[in-house]
């Protein structure tokens, strides 16, 4: 039994696979409309969220699955102190398969120890967020054509952003990487990864101003100040607008950088950016219930014949 805790759990040829799956299942929709026909995800949101929760049950949905589960950690019986362990072992008689999101770092991993049922981490406070990330690099290796040779800007919160370290992470594998960390300096990324960063070779810079580094960007990765991670109130209020990414400033990048975004969006992005080409943060969207619905097939074990 496979889970999906870190966006390294796949090797590279496995992630290569699973795009593939994801193409497949976006050119030829209906040859998948009932691969998952009488089995049952649950999701167990211990954290809001529209995007990921309504695109693994929809992932589901477009299988012909079935879906269980709560958005809310007041309406399970976390609420009534129950550990992830014994929540997790309850689910695993109910469904056969589980998407997990819960504040606490490490909590799906935990619930994954003792699952008798593969478990998705799908965001795990400022921890890890895989499937964000197997939706991005859909979306770049889709539009791109490729995933090495870029040089990629993540601007934000760049210290609670899980997608940003779940990103990190997982391209860092491919070839010819560069980052352009854009943060002000409360919100930079954590130590961790830029000394991880170090000992691989991987080059970095770590800037305040979007704009300077605008032109030199093939990828720009826009990302919210994560309000509900920080400890006082004035500090997010501070630090929230810091970046407002609008036709203006998009006006020196180059034509055909891609603006990516997990959403949801705050003021980071001004919508006047929407109808730009470039900007794809809708598109990637879509792409996410794609690679969910390629991610269920691999985990469940499922493979569809004559593809
Ligand atoms: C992200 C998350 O939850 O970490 N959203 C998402 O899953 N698409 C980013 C965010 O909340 O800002």
């Amino acid at each position: 039994m496979r889970h999906l805790m870190n966006p390294l759990d796949f090797s590279v040829e496995e992630l290569d696979r699973l795009f593939d799956l994801a193409n497949d299942i976006e050119s030829s929709p209906q040859k998948y409309a009932h691969a998952c026909e009488g089995k049952k995800l649950a999701t167990c949101f211990y954290e809001p969220s529209t995007r990921t929760r309504l695109s693994f049950e929809a992932a589901m949905l477009n299988l012909g699955g079935q879906v269980l589960g709560f958005s809310d950690a007041a309406s399970s019986s976390a609420s009534k102190g129950e550990s992830v362990s014994d929540t997790i072992r309850i689910i695993s008689c109910y469904a056969d398969i589980c998407a997990m999101r819960h504040p606490k770092e490490g909590a799906p991993m935990v619930a994954a120890g003792r699952s008798g049922i593969p478990v998705i981490n799908a965001g795990d406070g400022g921890h890890q967020h895989p499937t964000q990330t197997l939706t991005d690099l859909l979306t770049i290796r889709s539009l791109k054509g490729r995933l090495g040779s870029f040089t990629v800007g993540l601007c934000g919160d760049l210290k609670f952003g899980r997608t940003v370290h779940s990103l990190i992470n997982a391209l860092i594998r491919y070839d010819d990487i560069r980052f352009i960390f854009i943060s002000p300096p409360e919100l930079k990324v954590p130590d961790y990864i830029t000394d991880m960063l170090t000992e691989k070779g991987i080059t970095y810079e770590e800037v305040i101003r979007l704009e300077d580094s605008m032109p030199k960007l093939d990828l720009l990765y826009m990302t919210r100040v994560q309000r509900e991670r920080f400890f006082n109130e004035e500090d997010y209020v501070r630090l929230k607008d810091f970046y407002i990414l609008d036709k203006a400033k998009l006006s020196a990048a180059r034509k055909d950088m891609l603006i990516l975004h997990p959403l949801p969006r705050v003021n980071e992005i001004s919508v006047e950016v929407d109808d730009d080409p470039r900007a794809v943060y809708f598109k990637q969207a879509q792409y996410g219930v794609y690679v969910r619905m390629a991610l269920i097939l691999t985990l469940l074990g499922i493979e569809i014949k004559n593809k």
